[in-house]
């Protein structure tokens, strides 16, 4: 998803967090990165070459190879030519040699061979890391520009107990887009639902609706892209959970406000969820049965809960709440009643009987109404051109990136764009 166009060299040194580092491989190539390795000989000690080529999907590069060899020349140009160098773990005595450049095997060769940016992610024993060696070490890394993930404290393989554990590998990853990405949502908490609810009528059935969640899962996705941190509460659907989110399942619409009041406070909230008007009264415990000569059941229903309007009177109200409209007709009228409504700031309106159905389709056709104090128009309105639901993500989320950005240049100012609850 994220890092198709990114070569890291990842150092794997001794260390009994060394396991990590495979699990590090699989998150990193399922980001999309290519992964090149290097096992020093310690390493090697704690995972074997084998798995690591493996799951990297690349020869793995070892100690087993003379540094004279014209081969072990093609391995340096590996680290020039990757976009970032990680080392992990980082053994002390990986740490050290970076420090005072020696190159007495593959990997410190590489890395003094080589100008591009390192990450450390440090693992060791408490002793070794607190020793003052270690420590004049890493503030030698630290001052030529050595980024550094962790150590965390905590328990240790060792058995002791202190500050020398490796990062896990997502506090790694995360890193990694840190690097390499701007991250303007960056401590952001973000709230999306999404896909339908199903309101049952008795064990085996349920009304439910046509919503394939993919529009909400897209904006999820730009969301973490864009480095908030996403609570993803979603209705049945055929889709994976978005990679980085804290993703809920519900059913019912009931269930997703409890999930939504549950992950509160948030800054952002984004209610593309298609939820159910209605819930069935007296849900029947035993499948209904057909009986000969009998009418069909009568349903009656509830009105369920609104969880948009909810969320943008609630107490702990998001800093922006965006619902969305599904229309058939007179989509401007019927979208602008709906925001004022609902007190939300911003709508999405989508028009779900265009020629080319909406629903389950990968393309959306939407048009973005704000809701704003300034001037005499209370609601302004974007269309946006018939797109991929991924590009209606991106453009939602680069305009939530201007409020936070704007909201920072008015030195914490309320923002024009967003109101607060009533
Ligand atoms: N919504 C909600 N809770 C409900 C119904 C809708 O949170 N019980 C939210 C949806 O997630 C969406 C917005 O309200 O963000 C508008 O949904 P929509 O189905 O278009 O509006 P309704 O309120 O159901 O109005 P109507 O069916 O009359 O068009």
């Amino acid at each position: 998803m994220m890092l198709h166009d990114k070569t890291i060299l990842l150092i794997i040194s001794g260390g009994i967090a060394a396991y990590k580092s495979l699990d590090l491989i699989r998150q990193l190539r399922k980001a999309g990165a290519q992964v090149r390795c290097i096992v020093s000989k310690g390493g090697a000690q704690f995972v074997t070459p084998m798995s690591v080529a493996a799951l990297s999907e690349h020869e793995v590069y070892t100690d087993l190879f003379s540094l004279k060899d014209e081969s072990e020349m093609g391995h340096i140009r590996l680290s020039r030519e990757a976009d970032l160098i990680l080392v992990a773990p980082a053994s002390a005595n990986m740490i050290a040699k970076m420090a005072h450049g020696l190159a007495d095997d593959l990997a410190s060769t590489c890395i003094l061979a080589s100008d591009k940016p390192v990450m450390i992610v440090p693992a060791m024993n408490p002793m070794m890391w607190d020793h003052q060696a270690t420590q004049d070490n890493i503030e030698t890394l630290s001052d030529r520009g050595v980024r550094q993930i962790g150590p965390a404290s905590g328990e240790m393989a060792c058995g002791e107990t202190g500050m020398g554990r490796m990062a896990e590998p997502e506090d790694i990853l995360s890193a990694v887009y840190d690097f390499f990405f701007e991250r303007p949502l960056k401590g952001k908490h973000a709230i999306v639902t999404s896909g339908p609810t199903y309101e049952a009528i008795d064990p085996v059935r349920f009304i439910g609706n046509r919503s394939s969640g993919k529009q909400g899962h897209a904006i999820a996705c730009a969301l973490i892209k864009a480095g908030a941190h996403v609570t993803y509460i979603s209705g049945p659907t055929a889709l994976p959970c978005p990679p980085g989110a804290n993703s809920i399942s519900v059913e019912a619409a009931c269930e997703m406000l409890e999930a939504v009041e549950n992950a509160l406070p948030a800054d952002i909230f984004i209610g593309a969820a298609a939820v159910c008007d209605w819930a069935v009264d007296n849900v029947s415990t035993q499948k209904l049965k057909k009986r000969e000569g009998q009418s069909a059941p009568a349903l009656t229903f509830t009105e369920n809960p609104d969880i948009l309007k909810t969320v943008s009177s609630h107490e702990k109200r998001p800093e922006l709440v965006c619902g969305f409209a599904a229309e058939t007709q007179d989509m401007n009228n019927n979208a602008k009643a709906k925001l004022l409504r609902k007190k939300c700031d911003w709508l999405v309106g989508n028009n779900v009987c265009s020629a080319q159905n909406i629903f389950g389709s990968d393309e959306n056709e939407v048009c973005l109404f704000k809701y704003t104090d300034i001037g005499d128009q209370d609601i302004t309105s974007q269309t946006l051109p018939r797109m991929k639901k991924e590009a209606v993500a991106d453009f939602l989320v680069n305009e939530i990136i201007s409020v936070f950005e704007n909201k920072k240049d008015q030195n914490n100012e309320p923002s024009h764009t967003t109101r607060a609850a009533e």
